[in-house]
């Protein structure tokens, strides 16, 4: 094991002395620090870790990224199937003092040999064991991907930046060396994380929504830095779906942004134009839009106190079925958006199957406008599977998108950013996990971004985001164990790829597999417990090998 581990590790040196030298496209290590609930990467002006995808040269060969609560990010290594020894995944190791002013290079040998040496006690400790078959032969769902969403709050902070742009913080996402991001979600007007409630056509009675021809002013500088990001990056599909929190006062019960208001029936066509003239919009200003929903968290207007302060507009699936069913329904298929997707619900998994089932007995068939089903991650934890799959079986072939995640909402959980914290980084991965096994086809996460205390927006509303700016000086920014654990699933699963059976003989091991659209496999390990683990990796094709991983750790495994 310890001849083993030196050859690897020599070839990780190697790996990053070529990259080095190879100039543009590079892979970068994270700079990782101490942060107050665990490690963080930090990107500044001139540094900012990539990973490039990595390239197989043989059809036996595997790759694997791994990241760990040591402090493990995005850290590469391979071998090949067929071998009798097994491979060791090394945890990161802290440097020592003298190395803290050391060159990249010299530090890393000396990771080298603090690792050969920490070996020992990793041996006494308890290894556990797994074994994964992987059967590409039983395939599920195809994917359409993964994203976040670019609230008001992340346009303000992209703004303030002291760099003229923020082309690592897109590329970080959006970029195949990054995350590889191709969904992004948007509010149609204002939202929750905005500095202040705003929508179009704000004037009493506009019912011909006068300024919709124009982005409105909130909309200039999002629309311009969404472009940005789409050059910077280079993503090649982005798929954008938009939300509408609510419509003007004006158009409402109660008459104002938030609280229990509902659309008022006079204005039920009104509000379906609305959409069509904003998909007109957006197209117009040169990002053109995937998907709309019904509306965000029409329970918001209708049940909960908690959320009175957040801009809303309150349905039940009677009203919204009507409207749906009379007005956006027939307004959208009779455009020339009639291809839009079109999501309902937007709001968290208690509502489901309810919520359609009821839609579809005041309307018949309302629900046949929905290609997709939205669904809001908040109470999974309450709430069991069996909310999703009566859905599916009530309502096959939707698709099925998780459209809000973030952490920090309920009042058990700090409601602000924990840096470095890699337990929410494990409350990701497992509830990717949970939702891709039930057949979901996406992921859009909240805010990309946001300060030290989770916001900025109207409502004092705070919570956490994979990247933390530095608003003292708008100069760095921090990736949370979240982005990594996001990213174990963006970055290696392309749209279009297609969930296989990936059966753990035990609990040690959660998992997920994919087909790529090229014939690959990428699969997602993940180890949640506190001892390493002995992964004996089975495939149907490719033959078998076994790899330890350290615990606390999550991977994304590549092979032909
Ligand atoms: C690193 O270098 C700086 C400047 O040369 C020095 O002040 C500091 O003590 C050094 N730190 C360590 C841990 O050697
Ligand atoms: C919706 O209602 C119609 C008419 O009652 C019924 O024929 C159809 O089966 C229902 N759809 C679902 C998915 O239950
Ligand atoms: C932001 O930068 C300032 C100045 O360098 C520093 O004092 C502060 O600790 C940083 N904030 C965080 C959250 O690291």
């Amino acid at each position: 094991m310890g001849n083993m581990f030196a050859s690897s590790g020599i070839l990780v040196l190697g790996v990053l002395l070529v990259s080095a030298i190879g100039g543009q496209s590079e892979s970068i290590p994270c700079k990782l620090i101490d942060a107050k609930h665990g490690k963080v990467c930090v990107c500044t002006a001139d540094y900012c870790d990539y990973l490039e995808n990595p390239v197989l040269t043989d059809e036996n060969e595997w790759f694997l990224i791994s990241s760990s609560k040591q402090g493990l990010r995005f850290s590469t290594t391979s071998d090949k199937f067929g071998k009798e020894e097994k491979f060791t995944v090394q945890d990161y190791v802290e440097p020592t003092q003298e190395t803290a002013n050391a060159t990249i290079l010299s530090r890393l040998f000396d990771k080298v040999v603090a690792s050969a040496f920490t070996l020992e006690s990793r041996e006494s400790s308890i290894t556990r064991t797994v074994t994964l078959r992987l059967d590409r032969s039983k395939t599920h769902q195809k994917m359409v991907g993964f994203g976040g969403s670019y609230t008001g709050a992340v346009e303000y902070l992209v703004e303030n930046f002291k760099r003229s742009e923020l082309a690592d913080l897109y590329k970080s996402f959006y970029a195949e060396d990054g995350l590889g991001f191709n969904l992004m979600r948007v509010s149609i007007g204002g939202c929750d994380f905005d500095l202040e409630p705003w929508s179009y056509a704000e004037e009493e009675g506009d019912t011909v929504l006068s300024d919709m021809d124009e982005l409105n002013a909130h909309d200039v500088t999002r629309v311009a830095q969404i472009k940005r990001l789409i050059e910077v990056s280079g993503v090649k599909n982005l798929l954008v779906k938009g939300a509408a929190w609510s419509p003007p006062p004006w158009m409402k019960t109660n008459n104002r942004w938030t609280g229990f208001g509902r659309l008022k029936r006079a204005y039920y066509q009104t509000w379906a134009d609305y959409h069509l003239r904003w998909l007109r919009l957006m197209e117009d200003n040169g990002i053109p839009i995937w998907a709309i929903s019904t509306g965000n968290e029409p329970m918001n207007g209708i049940l909960f106190m908690y959320f009175v302060k957040f801009m809303s507009l309150g349905w039940t699936p009677q009203t919204q079925a009507i409207w749906l069913n009379d007005h956006l329904g027939p307004t959208i298929r009779n455009s020339e958006f009639k291809d839009i997707i079109l999501f309902g619900n937007d709001d968290q998994r208690y509502t489901f199957p309810h919520w359609f089932k009821m839609m579809n007995r005041t309307r018949p068939n309302s629900i046949d406008y929905l290609d997709g089903l939205s669904v809001h991650w908040y109470w999974d934890e309450i709430f069991g599977n069996s909310f999703i799959e009566q859905t599916t079986e009530y309502a096959p072939d939707k698709i099925l998108i998780v459209s809000e995640s973030c952490i920090g909402d309920k009042p058990w959980q700090a409601a602000a950013p924990l840096l470095g914290s890699w337990e929410r980084a494990e409350k990701y991965a497992r509830d990717y996990l949970l939702n891709i096994k039930l057949g979901f086809h996406g992921w859009i996460d909240w805010n990309i971004c946001l300060d030290e205390i989770g916001g900025p927006n109207y409502v004092d509303n705070t919570v956490d985001a994979p990247v933390i700016v530095n608003t003292t000086t708008f100069e760095e920014f921090y990736k949370q164990p979240m982005f990594y654990a996001i990213g174990h699933f963006s970055k290696l699963v392309p749209e279009g790829s297609v969930r296989i059976d990936a059966v753990p003989s035990n609990v040690n091991l959660d998992s997920v597999a994919f087909l790529r659209p090229d014939n690959k496999i990428a699969a997602v390990l993940f180890n949640s417990g506190r001892a390493d683990l002995d992964i004996t990796l089975v495939d149907s094709i490719r033959g078998q090998f076994v790899v330890n991983v350290p615990a606390k750790s999550i991977h994304t495994l590549l092979y032909s």
